[in-house]
């Protein structure tokens, strides 16, 4: 079964956001990649668990053990997501930028005077300040990976000159989260990997687009984020086992040694992990109805999931930015070339001839329409192609948005 306009509606239903007005206007959600609309079984999930298994982790009694499930059935969801065959290799934190930093602290008691770092100038900070400020305490130089303007990619051959045998890690982005871009990074791991270098992929942009596949990728570290895929402000990392059991995490003392306590810092949020289950749920739910099986397993699910989220959303953006294109006054960065859309997820900025962003966001809202102005953390990306300090607007598409909303916003975007 493709991924319908009934199915889209049925969707849209389990979240109670969606239902929101702005005045006279039905609101509209391009907001998702700063921060998705959770479904209704996510809120539930979270005050299910406040409400009858609250405790702390690791006790003898009911309340904590029923709690240490729910644990252990989140990191098995969050491994089903990611690709991981196993769930002590997923942990949960904070947000991606907390645990990004944790790692990149304990990564660098490695590095030395004349090894070097890569990083690109496509990431959101949170997947580059993180790294240049543990490479500048140990001493390590940071090199940055070029774009192409043109068309808002990451130059490979730049990539290739500046990766050598003193390269010690490689942070790249699965995709931009300010202009869709994806990059080839199961290319790009395996040509650093090669140097002996180590790959840190940021999926946070990715996660709600398409599937993540850790093991197919090769990579060595991913972070996500469960608050831009429809569930709470939950941090998630995956590692390779042999690396969390070798490299020595910040940790006090009482707290485990073995995985994944020992990259989980302190008490965890235990109820918006609960809140990530379900949310992981919700997708697989996607997927089995997607394939009329009830009895699909979570992962065979997920891979259905996001392949119809993909191509649903593959649609939107290709109407979006052909209407955009022909509105003599906006700029679309980025790919345009329809016909290179798989190199792309529906996140879509723009810049207008007579209006800053800001000016666009607001005139938006008016209509009730949402979306995000400014760098949006990309700052790398801002400076590169000399848009600071006011940025660029984000139209940032989900599975929930439908054809409609892109009229409604093609329309306002005309009449500015
Ligand atoms: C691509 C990307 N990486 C990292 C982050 C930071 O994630 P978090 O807010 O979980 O720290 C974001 C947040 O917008 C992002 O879009």
């Amino acid at each position: 079964m493709p991924f319908t306009e009934e199915l889209v509606v049925a969707c849209r239903r389990q979240f109670p956001a969606l239902s929101r007005r702005v005045g006279e206007h039905a609101a509209v959600y391009f907001d998702g990649p700063a921060g998705t609309q959770v479904p209704q079984r996510v809120i539930e999930a979270i005050s299910d668990y406040l409400a009858h298994h609250n405790a702390n982790h690791g006790g003898v009694f009911h309340s904590s053990r029923e709690s240490d499930v729910v644990l252990d059935r989140a990191h098995q969801a969050a491994a089903d997501l990611l690709g991981a065959s196993d769930p002590d290799e997923v942990y949960f934190g904070a947000n991606m930028t907390s645990l990004t930093f944790a790692l990149s602290r304990a990564l660098a008691q490695n590095w030395k005077q004349g090894d070097e770092i890569i990083v690109t100038r496509l990431d959101h900070d949170a997947n580059v300040t993180p790294w240049v400020l543990a490479a500048k305490d140990a001493g390590a130089e940071v090199k940055y990976v070029d774009i192409d303007p043109a068309d808002c990619t990451l130059n490979q051959s730049d990539f290739r000159a500046k990766l050598s045998d003193r390269t010690k890690l490689v942070a790249i982005g699965c995709a931009s989260n300010s202009v869709g871009s994806i990059n080839p990074l199961a290319e790009m791991t395996k040509l650093a990997q090669e140097q002996g270098a180590l790959v840190f992929a940021d999926a946070v942009h990715y996660a709600p687009h398409a599937r993540i596949d850790v093991q197919a990728w090769g990579v060595d570290f991913l972070a996500c984020s469960a608050y831009k895929f429809f569930g709470p402000h939950v941090g998630i990392l995956w590692g390779k086992r042999s690396l969390l059991e070798s490299v020595t995490p910040y940790k006090l003392r009482p707290a485990p040694n073995n995985l994944p306590g020992r990259w989980m810092t302190g008490t965890q949020n235990h109820e918006c992990i609960a809140g990530v289950l379900a949310a992981i749920d919700y997708l697989a739910d996607i997927g089995r109805i997607l394939a009329n099986d009830d009895s699909l397993s979570r992962p065979a699910a997920l891979d259905g999931a996001m392949q119809g989220i993909r191509e649903y959303e593959q649609e939107l953006v290709t109407e979006l930015v052909a209407q955009l294109e022909q509105i003599a006054d906006i700029k679309v960065w980025g790919i345009t070339d329809a016909s290179r859309f798989d190199e792309r997820l529906p996140t879509v900025s723009i810049t207008h001839a007579r209006r800053t962003p800001e000016e666009i966001a607001i005139a938006l809202d008016e209509q009730g329409i949402f979306v995000w102005h400014g760098n949006y953390y990309a700052l790398q990306l801002t400076e590169t192609l000399g848009l600071e300090p006011d940025g660029m607007v984000r139209i940032g598409l989900t599975h929930y948005n439908t054809p409609e909303e892109v009229k409604r916003l093609i329309s306002a975007l005309r009449h500015l």
